[in-house]
């Protein structure tokens, strides 16, 4: 059976962030979210059934069986990228951002600096620092809602004393870039070239539209696999960011015993029963699940795009190769609006993200979750534009 995705779902009062948890960072729990990156669409059916049975099991003790998340890692890896995994350089994690956090703290020290590549997803800002090491920009360049990574700085920025580990967005939220094989491998020259590990966060990796084909780092060359650890997961593919359940893929034994010390000694290494479950039926059986999505989203990618055309024509959103996520231009309102997530809120009752939460070059812009029922997608578009046509 083909999945409902136009089917409106009711998430209040679900305990979700998304819908019930707006307060902390809008003020108010009225608004309609295209925010934080979750979907509001179910799970493919088999990843509900497996939960379903292993809730109805009614004993939930630790996980220490993992030969089946082993395999539908190894699959699923081989199948989309035709990337051949080794058994041990996987391990499950809580989430791709405490592995993130356990590799900053266990490959550097307290001083060092980590290179991120704004504008980018805010909590890489928040790992670095919260570690007590320092934040080194290397911007991405824009030219006419394209962004490329500016490779002349990034070389400059890796020869810094102290510099460590740059942190790789791929692909990029909230640009949408799925990087190329040409892009990566000059990643991989200019890390290797210092000395920098490379730390690829690649939880949008199954998330790529079109001709745009995304590429582990790892694949690019033995070079690559042995000075990056790749961070993936089922949570943003199949909607299971709730189940904080991630995979921390390392080539290389030294880093990998490393990682797992950290693990380990800050008490992450076992993963939710719930997380594997949900995972391995994904994996195994959701990509059926998957194809069907990425034309929906698709779809209302498209929508998003014609109606800004139409209907808001001083608004330009980048052309998002990958992610469910729509990186907004709104700076040719700037002047006469004000902030523009915050003019959206307030005048149209939309929670968007703030494109000046993504460090340099995010301020002017906004992020909109396009990863909603088409009619939920319509209402706030149209939302926006009778927002924007009072104040013409
Ligand atoms: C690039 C990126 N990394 C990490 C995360 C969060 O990952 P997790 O929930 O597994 O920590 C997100 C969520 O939006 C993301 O977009």
């Amino acid at each position: 059976m083909k999945p409902d995705f136009d089917r409106i779902i009711d998430r209040k009062n679900t305990r979700s962030m998304k819908w019930d948890g707006m307060e902390p960072y809008f003020g108010e729990n009225n608004l309609v979210p295209l925010w934080v990156a979750d979907m509001d669409f179910k799970s493919p059916p088999p990843v509900i059934e497996a939960l379903s049975r292993r809730a109805e099991h009614g004993v939930y003790g630790y996980a220490g069986s993992y030969n089946a998340y082993f395999e539908a890692v190894r699959g699923w890896m081989q199948n989309r990228f035709g990337w051949n995994l080794e058994q041990e350089w996987i391990s499950p994690a809580p989430g791709v951002i405490p592995a993130l956090i356990l590799l900053i703290n266990a490959l550097s020290m307290p001083g060092d600096r980590v290179v991120v590549q704004p504008p980018v997803y805010p909590p890489f800002f928040a790992a670095v620092n919260n570690c007590g090491r320092h934040l080194v920009y290397n911007p991405l360049i824009e030219e006419q809602g394209c962004y490329r990574i500016d490779f002349e700085d990034l070389e400059l920025k890796l020869a810094w004393e102290r510099v460590r580990l740059l942190i790789l967005c791929s692909p990029h939220n909230p640009v949408g870039r799925v990087w190329t094989k040409d892009e990566l491998e000059q990643v991989v020259s200019i890390a290797s070239r210092h000395g920098v590990f490379v730390i690829a966060d690649e939880i949008h990796a199954d998330l790529v539209f079109g001709q745009a084909r995304h590429t582990p780092l790892a694949m690019i060359s033995d070079q690559a696999a042995q000075n990056c650890a790749v961070l993936t997961a089922a949570s943003k593919t199949f909607n299971l960011a709730g189940l904080q359940t991630s995979n921390t893929i390392i080539k290389n034994e030294k880093i990998r015993n490393l990682y797992w010390t950290a693990s380990k000694n800050s008490g992450f290494a076992r993963p939710n029963i719930f997380g594997l479950e949900a995972l391995i039926a994904a994996y195994n059986e959701g990509e059926s699940w998957l194809e069907e999505l990425l034309v929906y989203l698709s779809g209302n990618y498209a929508l998003l795009q014609n109606y800004l055309a139409e209907k808001m024509p001083s608004l330009k959103a980048a052309s998002p190769e990958g992610t469910y996520l729509a990186w907004v231009d709104c700076r040719a309102i700037l002047s006469r609006k004000g902030n523009p997530a915050r003019f959206f809120q307030d005048e149209a009752g939309l929670a968007f993200n703030d494109g000046s939460d993504y460090g340099p070059g995010g301020a002017g812009f906004i992020r909109i979750n396009f990863a909603c029922p088409r009619p939920l997608l319509e209402q706030a578009l149209e939302s926006m534009a009778a927002a924007l046509d009072n104040l013409e």
